[in-house]
Formats: C-alpha cells, sequence, structure tokens
C-alpha cells in the first residue's frame, strides 16, 4: 500500500498517490474530506463521519461514495495499525466547462492514513492558551456545517501565530462572534450549560460537538446553541475546544484572561474517553 511518499493512500481504490491534474478538488475545491480518529484499529464515529460526508455531497450535488466501499478501503490501509489518523477526501472528480460541473460527475475518493499527532498530554490535561485570529470567517449559510474542501480562511488564520506557546487561534465572522478554532469547534460553560455557537452561517459542524451535546444531558448540562461574543467567553466559567483527534482540550488562556480546567470539562473528557471504541452511537 506504500507508494512514494510515507503516507499509506489508497485513490479510488488503488495504491496509488496521483490524481488528474483537472481534478475539482484541486482547481476549485470541489469536494469535502473527513479527519477521523483510528483507536483500538476502529474509526471512531464512522458512522457520524459518513453521514456528514453524505450531508456535504448532497450540499454539492456530488454522488456520494458508498460507505462500505469507504469502509473497505479504509480497512485496507489499517490492518496491525492501532491508533492513527484516517482522512477522506471524496472531489467531483474531473470535467465540466469551468466552473460548471459535468453533467455525470465520476467522483475522486482518497483513502489517507497519517500518523497520530504527538500533541502533548498537556494540552489535554492541564488546558491549552489560544489566540484570537485577526483572520474572520465569511458567513455563506449554503455552505455553512459542513466539511468542504475550502479551507483557506484557516490557512491564513493558522499563519498567524508560530511555536507552541498558542495551540490553537479562535475565529470570529465579522460581526464579532465566535464561530469555532481553526481546527476545533469551542464551547463554553455557563452556569451548568454548555453553550456552543450557533453554526447555520459558517464553521464546521464538528462529530465531537454533536457528540458532547448529546452527552451532556446525561452530566445534568442543558445545551444552549446561540450567537457568542468576547464578553460571554471572558465571564465563562470554563472554556474548552474539541476535534476528532484532539478530543477536548481545556482552553485556559487568552492573553490575559485566564480560566482553569473545571469540573464539567472534565467529565465530559471522562466521558468521551469512556466511549467504547469506534462506537457509532
Ligand atoms: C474548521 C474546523 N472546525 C471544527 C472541526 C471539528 O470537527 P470534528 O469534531 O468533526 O473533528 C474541525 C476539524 O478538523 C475543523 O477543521
Amino acid at each position: 500500500m506504500t507508494t512514494n511518499t510515507t503516507i499509506p493512500v489508497l485513490v479510488n481504490g488503488s495504491a496509488e498517490d496521483r490524481i488528474s491534474s483537472l481534478d475539482r478538488g484541486l482547481l476549485y475545491g470541489d469536494g469535502l474530506f473527513e479527519t477521523i480518529a483510528v483507536a483500538g484499529g476502529r474509526p471512531r464515529f464512522w458512522l457520524r463521519h459518513m453521514a456528514r460526508l453524505q450531508a456535504g455531497c448532497e450540499r454539492l450535488g456530488i454522488p456520494c461514495p458508498d460507505a462500505d466501499r469507504l469502509a473497505g478501503e479504509a480497512q485496507g490501509l489499517l490492518p496491525d495499525v492501532e491508533r492513527c489518523v484516517l482522512k477522506i477526501i471524496v472531489t467531483r472528480g474531473t470535467g465540466g466547462r469551468g466552473y460548471g460541473p459535468p453533467a455525470d460527475p465520476q467522483p475522486t475518493r482518497i483513502v489517507q492514513r497519517h500518523p497520530w499527532p504527538d500533541y502533548p498530554a498537556s494540552c489535554r490535561e492541564q488546558g491549552v492558551r489560544v489566540r484570537l485570529c485577526e483572520q474572520r470567517l465569511v458567513p455563506n449559510p449554503p455552505l455553512a456545517g459542513i466539511k468542504h474542501l475550502n479551507r483557506l480562511e484557516q490557512v491564513l488564520a493558522r499563519q498567524e501565530w508560530d511555536g507552541t506557546d498558542i495551540m490553537e487561534g479562535l475565529m470570529a465572522d465579522w460581526q464579532g462572534n465566535l464561530v469555532e478554532g481553526t481546527m476545533s469547534n469551542l464551547f463554553i460553560v455557563q452556569d451548568q450549560q454548555l453553550v456552543t455557537p450557533d453554526l447555520g452561517r459558517c464553521g464546521v459542524a464538528g462529530i465531537v460537538r454533536a457528540v458532547l451535546m448529546e452527552l451532556a444531558g446525561e452530566l445534568g448540562l442543558s445545551v444552549a446553541v446561540r450567537d457568542l461574543g468576547m464578553t460571554a467567553l471572558r465571564e465563562a466559567d470554563e472554556v474548552f475546544l474539541t476535534n476528532s483527534i484532539i478530543g477536548i482540550w481545556p482552553v485556559i488562556g487568552l492573553d490575559e484572561h485566564a480560566w482553569s480546567r473545571g469540573m464539567v470539562t472534565r467529565q465530559l473528557q471522562e466521558r468521551l474517553a469512556g466511549l467504547p471504541e469506534g462506537d457509532d452511537q
């Protein structure tokens, strides 16, 4: 399975690392992706990832590859691998006239296996410092929520800082509403309520975000999805970030503001870690 790169990859089921220079994913970002944690040799939240991919394909009008086929290809890259990151990319393939898509698109499927990133345990256990990015997110409801390939806002935002003192950047829209991190979703805890920004205008509707919103009730927490500004963030009891690879990172600092890793964050971390591996609930 290994090709001329060190990343094992399948393109349309073949062990090769090439796509056409006319692929619309390359030309226009005309596609979607999923980044999936593999734990105990099993992709975590597989069905949820497939559902978001399917929803994204429907939104963009791309025929979604069969989930069983993707599962087979993913499994082909996973023998004897306990922990890694699986990335699935689906583009509309080649063809069409300029931006106009082809009448009968033949999507490109790319399945990659990446090493598990070596984030220090302190990120999870003690928490991380974040910055507020100057780069804003542009509201665009038809693209909101889905994990499409156009990530230039995040690429610009991520160039705003270096080093490991700051581990993530928060991104706001042009009205100053906080939306998410460059690679994560944002939650605050205020008076036993979980609050996470509304993603109806922009942002990626994260898998871990959805899981936590469902788990919250078990911990006696209510959940609110609403606009969240800097004042609410400053006044929050706890702040944390989520994604499929980091799980939950408590936020402990932003400029002069400080929070500690609170009880709710801790309980949610335990609850998330305690879900069965490969759990698809
Ligand atoms: C911009 C952005 N928002 C949110 C998320 C969190 O999504 P998930 O929980 O599905 O990993 C990610 C994950 O990569 C992301 O890139």
